[in-house]
């Protein structure tokens, strides 16, 4: 028997749970590219690009601290209007669903950037979470406020499936997404880094040149269970999960978390040619066969139940 491990998440379709995470491959269409020719991948969602172009900080910008990642590399992207030519030429050569990662400052900002963008996307992630950037990402997603017109105003100008990625760096992460299911998400992206810093202790300073960073990797996968089992519990909304999956076993928790597909970020730096995706369905193909089920759908959020 093989488990059916097709996911129909928020109105796509994808042959595979697993989504390549925001950020990982950088802006390079040439790794998406390569990365949708694995049948492990179900879809990706692309660095995420903001109103206007950004350098992004100085170096250093990332840092492996063994237990996870630390990384500021302030959302360098060329900007919107650019990146949608890119994104033309990329979206006509994968044959999986292309999802726009875009980090609007405000709802005019978010219009604009959907309206430019919607015919060469198949979705949306609003990356209203990133812990270090001015007046972006965390700064507007920490306000129920904010996110409820941001999110709106992308509603507006798109029927195409839209996900917002949030943040554990809130009090109440539930209130968050609320705001944004009240306004018309889809689906829900759980989680982005947690603000964090590291210090190097000979040359007495932080190590990141933005001094804060956002930590991801395995230190924060029992952080992204957590928040992906409170958002199940309170909402009625297809969650992905996110954050810390090295394996099938992470993968897995996530799900019976009440996540309906995952992302995998951190954990592709150490995989040759990005297959940590064909690991990971093994594995949860080997799981879904040894519990007997038949279907992927039919553990999402079991671990509720017991
Ligand atoms: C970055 O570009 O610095 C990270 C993006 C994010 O955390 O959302």
């Amino acid at each position: 028997m093989h488990p059916d491990m097709k996911v129909e998440l928020a109105g796509l379709a994808l042959r595979s749970p697993l989504i390549v995470a925001s950020g990982v491959l950088g802006s390079s269409t040439g790794l998406i590219k390569r990365v949708s020719e694995n049948n492990s991948v179900g879809a990706v969602v692309t660095k995420t690009v903001t109103y206007n172009p950004r350098n992004g900080y100085e170096n250093p910008t990332a840092v492996d601290l063994g237990f996870g990642f630390l990384n500021a590399m302030g959302l360098p992207n060329p900007g919107y209007l650019d990146y949608k030519n890119e994104l033309a030429e990329l979206r006509d050569k994968i044959e999986i669903p292309l999802i726009v990662s875009i980090g609007p400052s405000n709802s005019e900002e978010a219009a604009e950037m959907v309206k430019a963008l919607n015919d060469v996307s198949d979705a949306f992630e609003l990356n209203l979470s990133c812990p270090h950037t001015e007046k972006l990402g965390l700064e507007v997603g920490s306000d129920p406020e904010k996110v409820r017109s941001i999110t709106a105003s992308t509603r507006k100008y798109t029927s195409k499936p839209l996900f917002i990625k949030v943040s554990p760096n809130v009090t109440d992460v539930v209130e968050i997404a609320r705001a944004a299911v009240e306004a018309g998400v889809d689906a829900i992206t759980a989680i982005n880094t947690l603000k964090s810093m590291a210090i190097d202790v000979n040359a007495m300073k932080p190590v990141l040149s933005n001094t804060y960073g956002g930590l991801s990797g395995r230190a924060i996968h029992p952080i992204a269970v957590r928040i992906v089992y409170e958002l199940y519990e309170a909402l009625e909304v297809p969650i992905v999960g996110c954050g810390g999956v090295y394996d099938w076993k992470d993968a897995i928790e996530l799900i019976l978390a009440g996540a309906s597909a995952i992302q995998v970020g951190s954990a592709i730096a150490y995989s040759n040619d990005f297959k940590i995706f064909n690991d990971i369905e093994k594995g949860v193909n080997d799981y879904l066969v040894n519990k007997g089920f038949g279907s992927i759908k039919n553990i999402i959020g079991l671990a509720h139940k017991c």
